[in-house]
């Protein structure tokens, strides 16, 4: 079959390396992928989130598979479009609808989501402009730090954690009236603060069944020992080794399986991963977010770890098979280091000439913000590249990953020394 993936970072590249070994694979299209995914797929100079150009695409080249790496297409609606068109229906599109991309698209609905079916969450209350004195109010019968969140997508940048009160309320104030983050914090919505150690839980479905895939756990602040701004990802380490058996099975029976039995109840149509954001506090599990996709760069330490063909996994979710579908998993460790431009996740300049990626061996370099520039390679993005590697357990998966990315230089180039440092 011919599969079209949308997207553009090291996740994307990480499907696209993965899809171009299924035998099920006929011709991969990528739209509009970076500077390394050329090697296994065809880049298509198309934004994911134009639709009508999607359609024109998928129709031209015959694809019946779409994968979708972003949550902006989700969010607005791709599989609806594709589903509620006559000459699309028959597409196998990868991810939730529209309702379901919600749990996503508004922290609102994620979280009464959460409360219709008990699902264990940091407690919250939301307000809007109408009501930002009640919110002011609020905060101060909470403790500090105060976390604020805007309901809609914000880039990742959307949630606040700040440790005094006035402060609190003077960012509450500029989120609701002063649309700090345009629509996105039209609602605002006030949570307890969670304290405790952080992980990804990542989830295939088809709305009623589901596979749990490895877990990961990001690092998303730009400086060393989590210090410094937040940004898309640094780096990352699949499996979580604080994530044993015991605690894997409190996530399944108390967040798993009633996220997908709400989903189910709901009517809510999801084919897709659904990527659970946990952290565990005095060794109980808490949902601090949903997205409605993979995550990046967590992708780059999950699919290396599967063994079995993605191909008919997806398939599977339109066929209501997945239940007999084997997922194997390696037992190796993958870790995942991410080079980012100097001066990230502020300003910084593109276009910077890479090499040394070709000297690479034993490690995978996933493009994430790269272009090829009159035949060169060069940066076009915050986050460049991540380079992946596997071990038998994370810190020899880390040694093949530092070795490798010291054969790789562009100017100004900055990645965390103490990626899994925390971890033993
Ligand atoms: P999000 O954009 O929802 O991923 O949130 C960004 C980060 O804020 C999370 O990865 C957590 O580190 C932190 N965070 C969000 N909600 C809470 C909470 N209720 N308690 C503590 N930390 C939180
Ligand atoms: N690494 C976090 C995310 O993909 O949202």
């Amino acid at each position: 079959m011919n599969i079209l993936i949308l997207g553009s970072g090291g996740r994307e590249h990480a499907f696209a390396v993965k899809l171009h070994q299924s035998p099920l694979c006929d011709a991969l299209y990528i739209a509009p992928g970076n500077g390394g995914t050329h090697t296994v797929a065809t880049n298509v100079a198309i934004t994911p989130t134009d639709f009508p150009a999607l359609k024109t695409f998928v129709l031209e080249k015959n694809i019946t598979m779409v994968v979708v790496g972003p949550e902006d297409p989700l969010v607005q609606g791709v599989y609806d479009f594709f589903a509620s068109d006559s000459q699309l229906a028959h597409v196998q599109l990868i991810g939730p609808s529209k309702q379901g991309a919600a749990l996503e698209g508004s922290k609102e609905f994620a979280k009464e989501f959460m409360m219709r079916h008990h699902i264990p969450t940091a407690k919250y209350a939301s307000f809007t402009k109408e009501t930002v004195d009640e919110g002011c109010a609020f905060l101060s019968t909470m403790k500090a730090p105060y976390v604020l969140k805007a309901d809609g997508l914000a880039a990742g940048k959307g949630v606040l954690i700040i440790e005094d009160l006035a402060e609190a309320q003077a960012e509450l104030r500029r989120m609701l009236i002063d649309q700090k983050f345009g629509k996105a914090s039209a609602k605002v919505v006030i949570e307890e603060f969670l304290k405790g150690i952080e992980l990804s839980c990542f989830v295939l479905t088809d709305g009623q069944h589901y596979k749990i895939l490895p877990t990961a756990k990001d690092y998303k602040r730009i400086g060393e020992a989590d210090t410094g701004l937040n940004t898309g990802g640094m780096g990352a380490v699949s499996p979580v080794p604080f994530a044993d058996e015991a605690f894997m099975q409190k996530i399944e029976e108390r967040i798993v399986k009633p996220t997908i039995a709400g989903l189910h109840k709901e009517g809510i149509i999801y084919k897709g991963f659904v990527f659970i954001g946990l952290i565990k506090v005095e060794g109980e599990p808490y949902v601090i977010e949903y997205n409605v996709r993979m995550g990046d760069p967590e992708t780059e330490v999950v699919l290396p770890r599967i063994t079995s063909d993605l191909v008919p996994l997806f398939q599977s979710l339109y066929e209501g098979t997945l239940e007999k579908q084997s997922l194997q998993i390696t037992p190796q460790s993958a870790t995942t280091v991410v080079m980012v431009s100097g001066g990230y996740p502020e300003e910084y300049e593109k276009g910077k000439t890479i090499t040394g990626t070709e000297n690479v061996s034993g490690s995978t370099v996933y493009h994430a913000g790269t272009a090829l520039k009159d035949g060169r390679l060069v940066s076009a993005g915050g986050r460049v590249l991540a380079i992946t590697s596997l071990g038998n357990d994370f810190k020899q998966a880390l040694e093949h990953s530092y070795e490798n990315i010291a054969k790789i230089h562009f100017e100004g180039a900055y990645w965390r020394r103490d990626i899994g440092k925390d971890l033993s």
